[in-house]
Formats: C-alpha cells, structure tokens, sequence
C-alpha cells in the first residue's frame, strides 16, 4: 500500500504556515501604502473578466507560496485527469465531466472509448428544436391552445441552475411566456405555482438525474393529478409532460413517454447539470441562440482554466484564496454580493455548487482531514445586503471575504441608478479594506464615548470581479470561474468534490418516518426520546391520536 501524503505536513503548506505568521497582521492599508502600483498588480484581465484581488491579505510570496501548494497538489495533472474523462468521482467510480456539455462539435472528449461530445450536441439539438416549437406556439396543449406557461419540477441541481439561470437572462428571455420553478416538497410551493395557471396552457419539465428523487416524484404525480383535472385525458401527458434524466426507465414507469425524455448521462453531477438537458426551461426561456451564447461563455472559462498558467488562471486564483482564508485565517464562510438584480439567485445556485462539493471531513483515501475544508457560501445582491447584514462584515468579530460582482453597464439603464449602485460596491470594498482608524474618528470631533463603536477596523478582504454586461456568456463564464474554484479546492484539500453522501442518511430516515406519521398514536416508536416526542406531537395534533 502506498503512503497517503498528508496535506499538513507538505512543503508547501508548512511554508505557508509559516509566512501566515509572519504576515497575518499586516494591514492592507500598509499594503497598498508601500505598494502604490498594487491595485493593478493584483489583478487579472481575462475573457472579458476584471478580477481585482488586490484587496485581499497576501503579498507576491503569498502567491507564490499558494501556487506551489496547487502544484505539490497536482492541480495541473488532475484537471487534465477531468478533461480526459477519468473515473476522478472516486467513490462513485464516475467521470467527471461537465465540460463535455459545452464543448464544440469538433472538440473529443472520451469516456470509456467513446467520444461524448456528438452525443452531447444531439441531445442539444433536440432542445432547440423542441425549444423553438414551444416558443413559437406550434407545440400545442391537448386541447389546442398554445403554451404559455412552463413549470420545472426539480430539486437541488435539477432546480437551482434552472432558476438561477432564468433570472440571470430574464432580460433575454420571452416575455409572453410565464416560467416558474417548483422543488420543495411543501404541498405550498405547487399550490402557488399553479394557482393561477390554466393547465391547457402549462407545460411540466420533470427534472431529474435518477427520476427517483422523493420530492421531485411527489410533486411531479401531483402536478400529473391536477392537469388530468382540467385535461381529462391520460392522453394530454404526452402534450403537457417533458422529461429530463439519465434514467429512461423511470421515466416510462412515470408515465411520460421517452420520445419526450431529452436525456444526460452519468458522468453530469447534479450541481454541475444546467448545462445539460436540465437546462430546457432556460433555453425555451432565452431561445437555442442564447443558451448556445451562454455554452460559449462556459466552454472559453473550461479552457482558460484548462491552459492558463496558474498565476494567471482565474479560478485557480480564486479557489487558491478561497483555501488561503478557510485553512490559515480560519475563515468560516465567503460571502458572495452581485451588484446585479439579475443575479439574486446566483449566492443559492452557488451554496450546492460548493458545498455539496466540498462539505467533506475525509480525503479520497477515506482519511479524516485535519484542516479545513469547505466553507459556507453565501450571500444577497447589493445593496440589500448592506441593509441587512454588511454590518458584521464590517465591525463583527468574524472575517469574511466577500466576493464583489459588478457590471460597467446596466441592462436597465435609469438616470443615475446604476452609477449609485456601482458607487456603492466600490465604497463598500474599500470600506472593509481600509476602514476608518481612531485618529479619523477623534478627528470628526466624535465624543470618547461614541469612538469605538465608529471606528473600522478595515483589514477585511475582497475580491472585485468587473465584467461589461451580463450577457449568457458572461453568465456562461461566470458559473464556470465558481465551478472550476471548487475544483481548485478539492484538490488541494484532497477530497471527492463530485459525490453527495452526506444528503443519504436524512433520506434514509425520513422514508422510515413517513409511515409512522400515519400510524396510530400508541404504535410503538423507536427514535431517542425527541424525535419519539416530535413524531407524537404531529400525530396527536392532526387527529391520529
Ligand atoms: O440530494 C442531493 C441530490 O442528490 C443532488 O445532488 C441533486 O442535485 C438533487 O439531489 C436532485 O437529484 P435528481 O436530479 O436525481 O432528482
């Protein structure tokens, strides 16, 4: 048996330990006064990406130090292993190849022998034919009508990108159609979805990888239960229901036809999936055209980060500084703040994307770390967050970085709303930065009790990221930066970003559970006292008792 190489007693991580030390004080102030050139010397321009991380407590041997880390690591030889199709999702001996999805039809990328890519472009074609019959009406209802409303059952991967998607480019999408996303299994969020809607109209996307997941299969037998209401027929299913999984059996057994399946395949994870045919909802949303524009946008991060040396890679960089705060500043979580309305679902897209990845304790060798790993994601647009929780981030105890996101023009333009809201993301990065001393403060004339609770401490990192527009390619490279980061991390942290088993146990019980919120008050329960207690609570309370 060969000998696991522990990250913590590496080189390159005791170097880094030990350069933390040394630097973990210095103020960005110090930083950036020593430094007048910084601002430009941190930062990357790429594909139309201004990736500032000047903001941020390292220095050139920081870099330095970290790009070696991903060197020792492998980093380069292991995204080649992605790109080449290897079984790198070790613990479920699967491919990993979500790049696959949007590489170009003259592009190979084998997986056991055979090249995806024409397989990929047919299953897209598909879309875009079936897309365009929808949008243009000659796809028709049962009774006739045309389609008017599209309603995605999915959940986790198979709703996030989905949603996020459609309203990061509703600028671009039909606006005499309506869209709408149902994943919770709370009877609630189909009966609010649906309440409006005339089901001779409505279109249902089923989304789902294995088409056995417990929420999207209730939702989808409801949804079946209240077309047939209107529709009579169980003939309307076949113009009222579309599928999109790997498994065309469950599908059939659903009750939906599989010349209406477009299908994926294995070696697509869930998180990773918009792009796949779980996208449908985006593409009838903004057309074949705009989807395709948003593909190109992914394909030219996939093969930035493919071929960029490190120190100018992108999502190396920023999973490099994703590793820097979680391991050696302790840091908890990232915040992620669009200065994009569009983009308000982008921070819940991107808490599965990473930490469904990287919310692991043990190493592909089954050994338990001992450093951190994943972080919490999380976030809102600006400015609402500013009213909200931006006050932690400033005076808290906590040091989170954050992750600007921002655009030089505005799909909206209004007199002056976009330069205010520009304003304001560029305020708050360099309050967090510099903040405000006690000689400032003393220096308004502020009374002595009222100074340290005005003072900023400053010293807080963040990255601005600066495109032109959100377009579907930037939207397209965009997701790919945060998608391939997580990979960065993975890496180096040593662990399978591409399996879920952590979400097994909940289901395991809740299946064991639903039956017995049925059962009769006395039959016996077999929990710990509280969840014996909770179980009995319910049934009482419904009348079971
Ligand atoms: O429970 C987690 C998960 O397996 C996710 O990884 C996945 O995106 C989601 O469930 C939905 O799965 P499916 O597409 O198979 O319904």
């Amino acid at each position: 048996m060969t000998e696991t190489r522990k990250l913590t007693q590496t080189p390159e991580w005791k170097a880094l330990t030990e350069h933390h030390g040394k630097i973990h004080d210095t103020h960005l102030r110090t930083l950036f006064a020593d430094d007048p050139e910084r601002g430009k010397q941190f930062a990357l321009e790429a594909l139309g990406l201004y990736f500032d991380y000047s903001k941020h407590r390292i220095t050139g041997e920081t870099m330095q130090l970290l790009v070696k880390l991903a060197e020792g690591c492998d980093l380069r030889g292991r995204i080649d292993a992605m790109f080449g199709g290897e079984k790198i999702n070790l613990t479920e001996n699967r491919a990993v190849l979500h790049v696959a999805l949007r590489a170009p039809i003259d592009k190979q990328i084998m997986v056991d022998g055979v090249n995806v890519v024409p397989e990929v472009h047919k299953v897209l074609d598909k879309m875009a034919a079936f897309s365009e019959r929808v949008r243009s009406g000659e796809w028709k209802g049962h009774t006739g009508k045309r389609i008017r409303n599209v309603i995605n059952i999915g959940i986790g991967g198979s709703d996030l990108g989905p949603v996020m998607a459609y309203e990061a480019l509703r600028h671009y999408s039909q606006r005499d159609m309506t869209f709408r996303f149902v994943s919770n299994v709370d009877g609630t969020d189909f009966a609010e979805a649906t309440h409006d809607l005339d089901a001779e109209e409505t279109l249902f996307i089923i989304a789902s990888k294995t088409f056995t997941t417990l929420e999207t299969m209730t939702n989808g037998r409801t949804a079946r239960a209240w077309a047939l209401e209107t529709l009579g027929d169980e003939a309307a299913v076949a113009k009222h229901f579309v599928a999109l999984s790997t498994n065309a059996a469950e599908v059939s057994k659903f009750g939906i036809d599989t010349a209406n399946m477009f299908e994926f395949w294995d070696w697509v994870g869930g998180r990773y999936s918009m792009v796949s045919a779980i996208g449908l909802s985006t593409m009838i949303a903004v057309g074949a055209d705009n989807f395709r524009r948003m593909l190109a946008g992914f394909h030219e991060m996939d093969e930035h980060f493919r071929t960029a040396p490190f120190e100018q890679n992108l999502p190396v960089l920023m999973g490099l500084l994703t590793v820097w705060y979680a391991d050696f500043f302790n840091a908890q979580t990232v915040a992620v703040l669009p200065y994009d309305q569009y983009l308000k679902r982008f921070p819940a897209y991107l808490q599965q994307l990473t930490m469904e990845s990287n919310g692991k304790q043990v190493t592909t060798s089954g050994e338990r770390v001992d450093y951190e790993t994943g972080p919490v994601f999380w976030g809102e647009p600006g400015t609402n967050g500013q009213h909200s929780f931006y006050q932690l981030i400033h005076q808290g105890t906590k040091l989170i970085p954050c992750d600007f996101i921002g655009f030089t023009r505005s799909l909206n333009p209004h007199g002056a709303h976009h330069d205010i809201l520009m304003a304001n993301l560029f305020a708050q990065s360099e309050a967090l930065a510099f903040g405000k001393t006690e000689e400032e403060v003393r220096a308004e004339g502020t009374q002595d009790w009222l100074v340290p609770h005005r003072v900023f401490n400053g010293n807080r990192p963040s990255t601005t990221i600066l495109a032109e527009s959100l377009t579907p390619e930037m939207l397209g490279k965009l997701i790919a930066l945060y998608e391939h980061s997580v990979f960065t991390q993975g890496i180096i942290w040593g662990i399978d970003s591409f399996d879920q088993w952590g979400v097994e146990l909940g289901k395991v019980l809740a299946q064991r559970i639903m039956p017995e919120l049925d059962g009769h008050a006395n039959s016996e329960l077999k929990h710990d006292s509280s969840t014996n207690t909770l179980i009995r609570r319910y049934r009482e309370q419904k009348g079971n008792g």
